[in-house]
């Protein structure tokens, strides 16, 4: 442990948490304290659409909203990059000099990076080391994402003069949240899924390090569609009826819900088909990402998989997606470890999943 006397006159002070998602923007801010971690405040905005880019008024709106509290304007933020799909890519490289590996991890950059290395910015984390018999090798975690993409989000956000000092990719954030919350589980493959509007993002992580990650786009905002077009409704009428209903009631095995009369039980019935078709799609995704990394690990089982994100607040969700595994499902609790008096909350106790970003982003420090 490194022991500082300046630190005294100068404590690190987290990030405030900024995670602009697909349907709402939400903040996130901790303090360190001698009782623990603690709660100072947490926010939400709903966007009005479920398709909205930073840089977007109804994003722009949802900013002022919640930077109207004075005490939090000048906070130095840690943002989610909102870009399609950085990589994120867990890389075992020879042991070699420090100054050898930037060079290695660039090179290794070129082979999974989709656009050219002038156009990428490129980041890289040493996360461990393995040793097999005489070879030492070395864990490393790449993570890069579209420079035009960076640079356009950071401009973006000038508009509302917001003092960005940190951009960090969604699966890390998670990650970050992870650690403080599954502390006894680390040394397992502990799988964790995010599953907002618009992507689910899938992630393993063995003894403390994220070794898989992967983006899929698809999320809620699916579900309710596919609900609009099946039932013939519109979209407040199908976003109404999925989180009332949602899944309860439907298993793995069990086609039907629960006995009711005539037309009811058609549009109910209908309603939990049209769901479970697209939870389905998402399970799959889920598994496949499972497989591949069983296999190209060669692990065995998995324990433990969290939910996070807004669609998996979705009623019968949770017992649905666990009908199809044989680890445990949990739904995350992103403030579980978190120090919290409920004035610092709202109504936002009960949508804890969709923090599961915003606590991770506001988890970071600053040394200003
Ligand atoms: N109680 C609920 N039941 C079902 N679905 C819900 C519920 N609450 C929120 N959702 C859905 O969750 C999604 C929003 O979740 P979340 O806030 O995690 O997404 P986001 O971070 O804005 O999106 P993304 O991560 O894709 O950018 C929406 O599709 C919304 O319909
Ligand atoms: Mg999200």
């Amino acid at each position: 442990m490194s022991v500082s006397l300046l630190s005294w006159v100068k404590p690190k002070r987290h990030l405030l948490g900024l995670d602009v998602g697909k349907s709402a923007v939400k903040v996130v801010q901790l303090a360190s304290t001698r009782k623990g971690l603690m709660l100072k405040y947490a926010g939400l905005t709903d966007l009005a659409t479920a398709d909205a880019d930073v840089g977007d008024r109804g994003v722009t709106m949802a900013l002022y909203d919640l930077f109207k509290e004075s005490r939090l304007r000048r906070q130095k933020i840690a943002i989610n990059f909102t870009g399609r799909s950085p990589v994120v890519r867990y890389l075992l490289l020879p042991k070699m000099p420090p100054d050898e590996l930037g060079e290695a991890v660039r090179w290794e950059a070129k082979k999974l990076v989709p656009f050219p290395m002038e156009e990428t910015v490129l980041d890289y984390l040493i996360v461990g080391e393995t040793q097999e018999r005489d070879l030492k090798r070395i864990e490393v975690l790449l993570v890069a994402a579209e420079r035009a993409a960076v640079l356009g989000q950071l401009e973006s956000l000038k508009q509302v003069n917001l003092p960005i000092a940190a951009m960090d990719v969604n699966p890390l954030a998670l990650f970050n949240t992870i650690q403080l919350n599954y502390k006894s589980d680390l040394d397992d493959n502990l799988v964790f899924v995010d599953i907002g509007a618009s992507k689910m993002d899938i992630n393993i992580s063995k003894q403390g390090v994220l070794r898989f990650t992967r983006n899929v786009q698809m999320g809620g905002e699916e579900i309710t569609q596919a609900v609009m077009r099946g039932l013939q409704i519109e979209r407040e009428e199908a976003e109404r009826l999925k989180r009332q209903k949602g899944l309860s009631g439907a298993s793995a095995q069990a086609g039907a819900a629960a006995p009711m009369e005539g037309q009811a039980q058609d549009k109910d019935g209908r309603l939990h088909e049209i769901i479970k078709t697209e939870a389905d799609r998402m399970i799959l995704e889920t598994q496949r990402s499972m497989d591949y990394y069983r296999a190209q690990f060669r692990e065995g089982s998995v324990k433990k998989i969290v939910l996070m994100g807004g669609t998996c607040l979705m009623p019968g969700f949770q017992e649905y997606f666990a009908s199809y595994f044989d680890a445990n499902v949990e739904l995350d609790d992103p403030f579980a470890e978190i120090v919290c008096d409920e004035g610092a909350f709202g109504d936002f106790r009960l949508m804890a999943p969709r923090f599961s970003t915003g606590v991770g982003l506001a988890l970071r420090k600053t040394d200003a």
